[in-house]
C-alpha cells in the first residue's frame, strides 16, 4: 500500500464530509435516540472496527441512560469489495433478552453484514432492536436493509476517516475524504 507516512491529507482526493458536518449529524442521531428511548435504558452495540469514532461521540450526544457493548464482524477482508462472507469475530459480553438494542454501524454498503447480524441478534430474544448507521451507499444494496437511524447517504466511492479504513489505515483521519485511487492501484 502506497501511504505517505507524514501526511494522509495526501491520500486524499478530497473531502466528503467535514467534521463540521459530522458533529452535527451525529449530534441529530443523539436527540433522535433520546427522545425514542428516554426512559428505556437502551443497549448499543457498536459493530467493531468502523463503528468505534461513531459510537464514541454519539454516546455522548445521548441524555439518558443507556449501556454499551461491541461486537466484531467481518465481511471485506482488507480490500475495497465486499467478500459476500460474514464472520463473528469477537461476539457480546451482554445477554440482550429482553432489552432494547440499538445496533451501531458506521455504514450501511450491500447490506450483507446486517442482513446477518440483526436475525442472529433476534434469536437472543431482546425487547427489540432497531439500527443506527452512520453513512448509507444505497447504490451499493444487494440485501435490503432498514435503517432506523440514518445519518448521511454517500455515494459509490471509497471513503476513509472517522473509524472507515483502507487496508486498517486512515481510521484515525478526522473527517470522511474519498481515497486517491492511485493509493489502492499501485499495491
Ligand atoms: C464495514 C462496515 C460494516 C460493513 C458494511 O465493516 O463497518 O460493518 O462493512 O458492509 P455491508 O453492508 O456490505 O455488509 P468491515 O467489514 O469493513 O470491517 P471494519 O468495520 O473492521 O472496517
Amino acid at each position: 500500500m502506497k501511504q505517505d507516512p507524514v501526511c494522509m491529507k495526501n491520500d486524499m482526493l478530497r473531502t466528503l464530509v467535514t467534521r463540521e458536518e459530522l458533529e452535527t449529524t451525529v449530534a441529530r442521531l443523539g436527540r433522535e435516540i433520546t427522545e425514542d428511548y428516554r426512559g428505556k435504558n437502551p443497549l448499543l452495540i457498536a459493530v467493531l472496527k468502523g463503528a468505534f469514532v461513531f459510537m464514541a461521540d454519539l454516546i455522548r450526544q445521548i441524555d439518558t441512560p443507556c449501556t454499551l457493548d461491541f461486537m466484531a464482524v467481518s465481511s471485506y477482508g482488507s480490500g475495497t469489495e465486499s467478500s459476500g462472507r460474514v464472520k463473528i469475530v469477537k461476539d457480546l459480553d451482554t445477554n440482550i433478552e429482553g432489552k432494547d438494542v440499538i445496533i451501531v454501524e458506521d455504514i450501511l454498503d450491500s447490506g450483507v453484514t446486517l442482513s446477518y447480524l440483526i436475525p442472529m441478534l433476534q434469536t437472543r430474544r431482546p425487547a427489540s432492536i432497531r439500527l443506527c448507521t452512520l453513512f448509507d451507499k444505497p447504490t451499493r444494496r444487494k440485501v435490503p436493509v432498514y435503517a432506523d437511524y440514518k445519518g448521511i447517504e454517500v455515494p459509490n466511492e471509497f471513503i476513509v476517516g472517522y473509524g472507515l479504513d483502507y487496508g486498517e489505515h486512515y481510521r484515525n483521519y478526522p473527517e470522511i475524504a474519498v481515497l486517491k485511487p492511485s493509493v489502492y492501484s499501485e499495491e
